[in-house]
């Protein structure tokens, strides 16, 4: 990406934050087992500012020039041939187009001269314990030096919500890698309402959509994926995707990949045998007509919390309407009764994290959607398999439907409008079959305990 993108968020985040430096520590890679690491997803700060995906890096961002310096893992030709290529020093001033570079193990070092001037450091607190360790250690090591003329830090500050508010507003620039995230994500969920079939395992709808995200280009999911066959759609962040997929179930995937580190996130759910039942239809209309209710506030000036009410309101109404709930709808708001069926919000932001950073609210009051901010909307109803509230016939049925909408000047932009939800539509789908690679391996056992 042109360095100058880079610089020009970096003066945002300087006018944010104009007396102070601020320090961002990559995320720590993490141990898998053994010697062997999970893979690496770029820490979003510096990926943001800097363009930087390695680990082991130290962004310092200055006021003063010079403004952008990184600490970076140095070349070795030995450690690059087990794990992969480095920037550099050398590379991290001519790709990224930062002032200066230096090995990482010089940090103590030079980040002490880089401080100087300065009474506030700002840096992201409790995310991970050694880079709260090593601001403490920066403060306590130059403290000494108060006692020469010049100023030290002595003040530590939350970086987070300051970079939080410039991240949560889009570019054109950002939106279109979005678009692309969340195209890639439509077309994947498209294929896995093409192929799915009873006898399948979840597993094998998993690979069928994570094969759409690589073929086409993106560079990693955007967060483990879900695909929840029957009960297993009633646990919200199920991520066994192990489970044989029955005839009359359906199935709720919720997989979303990313484009240039922006990630879609994508829920839909549908019948294995492209053929609904009475109530996972009756439930289905119930959801849809929540969320397309609630996308329809997705507005500027609109306040936040108001998608999750509306979607509230809609599920409440219909849950009236199949006897789930008998009190009148207001009631039944005040009281959390529905709470049994739907437990978690309506919204959350999206962009390089799948929660993205961001304030929900002002000081006192839910804050106002603004053109350039990325929601989604993702109302359910889970019916747990034991839940002796309800009839049999309605139990062990869950139902999400999510999708990305982009807040512009005028009507809400559903970026992940490429994959259908409309029920008749999705057994169309269905009937349309995929060629799939075929299963090796043994053939799954087609029961459940
Ligand atoms: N995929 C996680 C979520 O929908 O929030
Ligand atoms: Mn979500
Ligand atoms: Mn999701």
């Amino acid at each position: 990406m042109n360095p100058e993108i880079y610089a020009e968020r970096r003066g945002r985040l300087i006018k944010a934050c104009p007396d102070g430096v601020a320090v961002f520590f990559s995320t720590p890679e993490s141990i898998r087992n053994g010697d062997v690491h999970n893979p690496y997803k770029p820490d979003s700060d510096i990926w943001y500012l800097s363009g930087m995906p390695e680990p082991e890096t130290v962004l310092v961002v200055r006021p003063d020039a010079p403004h952008a310096t990184l600490f970076v893992r140095s070349r070795d030709r030995a450690r690059e041939t087990w794990t992969g290529r480095r920037m550099g020093p050398e590379g991290a001033v001519s790709l990224l187009g930062v002032d200066q570079a230096f090995p990482i193990a010089d940090l103590s070092k030079e980040l002490a001269k880089l401080v100087e001037g300065y009474r506030r450091i700002y840096t992201a607190l409790g995310r991970n314990s050694e880079a709260d360790r090593a601001v403490i250690s920066l403060i306590v090591s130059t403290r000494t030096m108060g006692r020469r003329a010049g100023i030290w830090p002595t003040d530590i500050c939350d970086v987070s919500p300051h970079l939080g508010e410039i991240r949560l507003h889009k570019t054109a620039r950002e939106v279109d890698c979005m678009r692309k995230s969340a195209s890639i994500t439509s077309s994947a969920h498209l294929a896995a309402m093409r192929s799915v079939d009873p006898g399948m395992n979840e597993g094998h709808v998993q690979a069928v959509v994570e094969y759409v995200f690589r073929a086409s280009g993106s560079e990693r999911v955007g967060y483990p994926s879900i695909v929840g066959a029957g009960r297993n759609a009633t646990i919200l962040h199920y991520v066994e995707n192990n489970a044989p997929i029955l005839d009359g179930d359906l199935v709720l995937v919720d997989a979303g990949c990313e484009v240039e580190g922006y990630t879609a996130d994508i829920t839909r759910t549908f019948p294995a045998n492209g053929k609904w039942s009475a109530e996972q239809r009756a439930l289905y209309d119930i959801v849809l007509d929540a969320q397309l209710r609630a996308i329809r506030l997705c507005k500027a000036g609109v306040p936040f919390i108001d998608i999750h009410d509306e979607a509230v309101r809609a599920l409440v109404e219909g849950l009236i309407k199949i006897g789930f709930i008998t009190e009148t709808r207001d009631a039944a708001i005040a009281a959390g009764s529905y709470t049994r069926w739907y437990m978690h919000r309506t919204s959350h932001w999206l962009g390089l994290d799948v929660h993205d950073v961001g304030r929900y609210m002002d000081d006192r009051d839910s804050r106002k959607l603004a053109p350039g901010q990325v929601l989604t909307v993702e109302p359910g109803l889970y019916v747990a398999e034991d839940d002796d509230s309800v009839e049999p016939r309605w139990r062990g049925i869950g139902i999400r439907i999510e999708d990305d909408v982009l807040v512009t000047e005028g009507e809400p932009e559903v970026l992940t409008h490429g994959v259908p939800k409309d029920p008749d539509v999705i057994s169309q789908e269905w009937l349309r079959r995929l060629e799939l690679p075929p299963l090796g391996g043994a053939v799954p056992q087609i029961t459940r305990t």
